[in-house]
């Protein structure tokens, strides 16, 4: 854990709009040894396979595919030289519950907007690093918990769109909550227009409003960024309340009308989702999961050999559910 501030140019400007409203800011993580190009190598070297995903993208133009791999026995330079040739990326997911360095960073981190943000808290965060090819790029789509973004290499382009109809509706929401991962939300070009755009480089962070829906490009260079997000009070209740009401839209078909945080209603809705949080029906939902399909070439940092034939029904159905990458 460093001692100098990780901030390097917080404001009262910065205190009044967090959580508020998407916020670009200026941080020091990128200079910490912990993101030297040995030390992340090592750090993909050594990363459990169930906590690591290597995704290969479609070509430029293609419809959304991705597809889940394995490094294989390639070196971790030779994985991030890969990943610079295009069309991969890596993600090494909960890196905080894997390498203590990392989760002080962002203990740290929070511990700072804590200290400059009345009532902020961020009891439960999580971060992971995600390195990924200048062509790459993230889907619009939407996280429940809170959630800020930190570029550590590379630069790229974030679009951050309002928390509200029609960029996101509360149907959204539920089903993200119930079934645990990313749901396509629907998407036009026009969203555009109400979005703010932001360019990241290294030594920059962005944070953006609860459920704010977004998307990212990366801007013809590799990337290495951490996304972080975390839990607290308010985030946990407005999980709770559209998993509620998630569970009631799809088991019981009824359209929910409350979206209040606060009284009866939502003490019902939490009981009833703590009774049907665990179902068996909810299980099945969530069980879908994409198998291996290829892995890093030794001999060739720039092929990838296939372990499975991706047949066009296995691609249509993983594209059915991606929420990022081309
Ligand atoms: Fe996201």
């Amino acid at each position: 854990m460093t001692t100098d501030r990780l901030f390097t140019s917080w404001d009262e400007t910065h205190s009044e709009l967090w959580g508020h409203q998407t916020i670009r800011l200026e941080h020091s993580l990128h200079r910490q040894p912990a993101f030297s190009l040995d030390d992340l190598a090592r750090l993909i070297e050594t990363y459990p396979r169930e906590h690591y995903s290597l995704v290969r993208t479609g070509a430029q133009g293609s419809s959304r595919i991705w597809r889940d791999g394995d490094i294989g026995k390639l070196s971790g330079r030779e994985v991030i030289e890969a990943i610079s040739r295009g069309g991969l990326w890596l993600n090494l997911r909960e890196v905080s519950s894997i390498d203590r360095r990392y989760h002080d960073m962002i203990d740290q981190m929070f511990a700072e907007v804590a200290a400059k943000v009345p009532g902020f808290e961020a009891p439960t965060h999580q971060a992971g690093i995600l390195i990924s090819s200048p062509d790459a790029q993230v889907y619009y789509h939407v996280d429940l918990p809170g959630q800020g973004l930190i570029q550590i290499a590379g630069r790229k382009r974030v679009y951050v769109y309002p928390n509200t109809p029609p960029f996101i509706r509360p149907e959204h929401l539920e089903d993200c909550a119930l079934f645990q991962s990313e749901v396509d939300i629907p998407y036009a070009d026009w969203y555009d227009e109400h979005a703010k755009v932001i360019d990241l480089e290294p030594g920059q962070m962005l944070s953006w409003p609860l459920n704010a829906p977004h998307r990212v490009e990366n801007l013809c260079t590799l990337n290495v960024s951490m996304t972080v997000s975390y839990v607290n009070d308010a985030v946990r209740r407005a999980q709770a309340l559209h998993l509620a009401n998630g569970m009631l839209r799809h088991r019981f078909g009824y359209t929910p009308k409350s979206d209040r945080l606060r009284g009866p209603a939502f003490f019902a809705k939490r009981v009833t989702q703590r009774l049907l949080r665990d179902s068996k029906w909810v299980k099945r939902e969530r069980a879908a999961r994409c198998p291996i399909e290829f892995r890093l070439d030794e001999a060739d940092t720039g092929t990838v050999a296939d372990l499975l034939k991706a047949t066009s029904k296995a691609a249509s159905e993983v594209a059915s559910d991606s929420r990022f990458w081309k």
